[in-house]
């Protein structure tokens, strides 16, 4: 959840670590600092957020940098990394959960002084506590007693060695000549350099004059290749938008092409293997929940298939359906979602393969998956997730094709649908939305409706507007409105409807009937308009693709509700980009 990077090289570290931070600051916001080594270190932190923060720290070639999202201790100065070791020797930042923290503290406090509340500062005491045996060895002694997940950077006063090490948090090294980085993210560094090393599970690297990787366990050393990924920089930058969301939701003028270019031999191979598995999951975290539930009714109608969507917090309550032969298909941006992690690993257990749907190349889920799909979006920095979520519906609905061997049908489909979306977002577009936002952006409630392949994009709808405009949203399955919910509505409360040109419009519309009746002011999102519509949003007739393009415009219209409310879109309170935590 929390932003880290480190510098070591002939570059200026503190002006590349405080420009790396504000790169990463969609990991975490709520307060931020720095550790300068030269003949000493210089420790500067700060509550709030580092995007304003403009002063010139003292020149160093060596630095390490942390945004926090916090877990462990409140939002303070004290509670902000990096965290310092008794007598000042090791200087740590830390990404993940020590689980064992309040063990760890009991014991150290007999010899050590502690000066936050933060698991963090426990793992900078326990290194100096082994520090006569030497930098790595200490380090390698610390982690063997931290249960939890973890990515440490790590520098001392009296060396120039910078070492980190990573459990089950995503860290990753970028070369350049003549100097190193270390981030939790590569848009950290990505102006500088697309050259990479992946740091695995269970391994420390430490960058002296040059750089070795180690295997926590085994202490010996493993070779590494440099990787080059295709990720630009301009793609990881606003580019003249005032938000990376409205920027993110534009792009997907582009994006849902480039998520259905796939190898058509890899597509049919894991096809096969959904075909012939005993039990198939889908399996994500929120917005990517919501896509594994829309492929859901995607298998179904397209493919004839029955697959099961769980989310991933909740998938560890399934495991006893799991058997050796079933599959597991988990959708994440990241690749790094905590919850879904730990649905893997159930997945091994049981000897079931997974096949991951994912945008960052090298992530934890890649690695940890027996076989991986790109959605191929570029960088998503902003918060709520809007590219990413297209892409992943596209990728999956062609897979449902893939299984009912009607992949050039499904190619054919989507390649218009891309088409489409690319004619749809155009500035007058965006406008007529932003009208809306202008009428609604005082309400208290919004209700989203939806049917089928829809309904999981009605849920989907509210956590959009929820994560960045605060205005309670909720989304219903239609039919479902009249067994409870429909006592919600009242004057006036705006209730978007999802249609799609299918077998439930008929429903729908008579769904959205009663809302009207009951005083409820309604939004269609629609290839046509209706008289029932207050309002009406169009929307191309894609068939079986209207997930896509019905999402499209509430992610704008939520956009714009926030910022009328005066919000930053790219920040929403207590959120972080990556949830690396359970
Ligand atoms: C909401 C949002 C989150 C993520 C969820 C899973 O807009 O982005 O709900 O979808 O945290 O994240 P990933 O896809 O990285 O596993």
């Amino acid at each position: 959840m929390c932003g880290i990077i480190a510098y070591k090289g002939e570059r200026n570290a503190s002006e590349i670590v405080v420009q790396g931070l504000k790169k990463l600051e969609y990991r975490g916001y709520d307060s931020w600092g720095v550790a300068i080594k030269n003949k000493d270190i210089l420790l500067r932190k700060e509550v709030g957020k580092i995007t304003d923060f403009n002063e010139e720290l003292p020149k160093s070639s060596l630095a390490i940098a942390h945004t926090r999202w916090a877990t462990h201790g409140g939002v303070t100065k004290e509670n902000a990394h990096p965290h310092f070791s008794c007598n000042k020797e090791v200087v740590i930042i830390h990404n993940g959960i020590v689980d064992n923290f309040q063990e760890l503290k009991q014991k150290l406090s007999k010899d050590h002084k502690f000066v936050s509340e933060t698991d963090t500062e426990i793992i900078a005491h326990l290194i100096e506590s082994y520090l006569e045996r030497g930098y790595e060895e200490a380090i390698f002694e610390a982690v063997k007693r931290i249960e939890g997940r973890y990515a440490i950077l790590v520098i001392f006063r009296d060396s120039n060695k910078l070492i980190a090490a990573r459990k089950g948090s995503p860290m990753i090294v970028g070369v350049e000549d003549g100097g190193y980085f270390i981030a939790s993210d590569i848009p950290a560094f990505l102006g500088y350099t697309n050259k990479v090393m992946y740091i695995d599970d269970n391994e420390m690297v430490v960058i002296d004059d040059g750089i070795k990787f180690f295997n926590l366990d085994s202490r010996q050393e493993v070779q590494k290749r440099l990787i080059e990924i295709d990720w630009k920089t301009e793609e990881a930058e606003k580019e003249g938008y005032e938000h990376f969301m409205i920027k993110e939701i534009m792009e997907q003028k582009e994006t849902i092409r480039k998520a259905i270019n796939q190898d058509e031999n890899k597509l049919l191979f894991i096809a096969n293997k959904i075909n012939n598995a005993f039990g198939t999951y889908l399996v994500g975290c929120g917005t990517a929940g919501k896509v594994c539930q829309t492929g859901e009714y995607f298998f179904s109608k397209i493919a004839g298939k029955h697959i099961n969507f769980a989310f991933a917090s909740e998938f560890t309550n399934y495991h006893r359906f799991l058997t050796k032969g079933g599959l597991m298909l988990t959708v994440s941006q990241s690749g790094e979602t905590a919850d879904v992690l730990e649905a893997i690993e159930v997945a091994k257990k049981k000897e079931v393969e997974v096949i991951s749907l994912l945008n960052v190349f090298g992530s934890s889920m890649m690695r940890q998956s027996d076989f991986s799909f790109m959605i191929n979006a570029g960088p998503e920095k902003a918060v709520a997730s809007t590219k990413a979520t297209t892409s992943q519906l596209a990728l999956l609905m062609l897979l449902a094709y893939a299984c009912a061997n009607k992949l050039d049908e499904g190619k054919k489909l989507l390649i218009d649908t891309a088409s489409k979306v690319n004619d749809m977002l155009n500035p007058r577009y965006e406008e007529h939305i932003r009208k809306l936002a202008e009428k609604i952006y005082n309400s208290e409630n919004i209700y989203i409706i939806g049917r089928g392949a829809n309904y999981p994009m009605a849920l989907e709808s509210a956590i959009k507007i929820q994560e960045v405009s605060y205005i309670h949203a909720e989304g219903f399955a239609a039919g479902e409105l009249k067994h409870g919910p429909i006592a919600l509505i009242s004057e006036k409360t705006p209730c978007i409807t999802l249609v799609a040109n299918d077998e439930n419009k008929k429903d729908i519309l008579s769904n959205a009937m009663e809302v009207k009746a009951r005083g409820g002011y309604i939004i269609g999102i629609s290839p046509e308009n209706n008289i029932i519509f207050d309002y009406w949003i169009k929307v191309p007739d894609v068939s079986d693709a209207s997930p896509i393009v019905n999402i499209i415009p509430v992610q704008i219209l939520a956009y714009h509700l926030a910022v009328l409310r005066g919000l930053d879109p790219d920040k929403p309170r207590n959120l972080a980009k990556s949830v690396t935590v359970k």
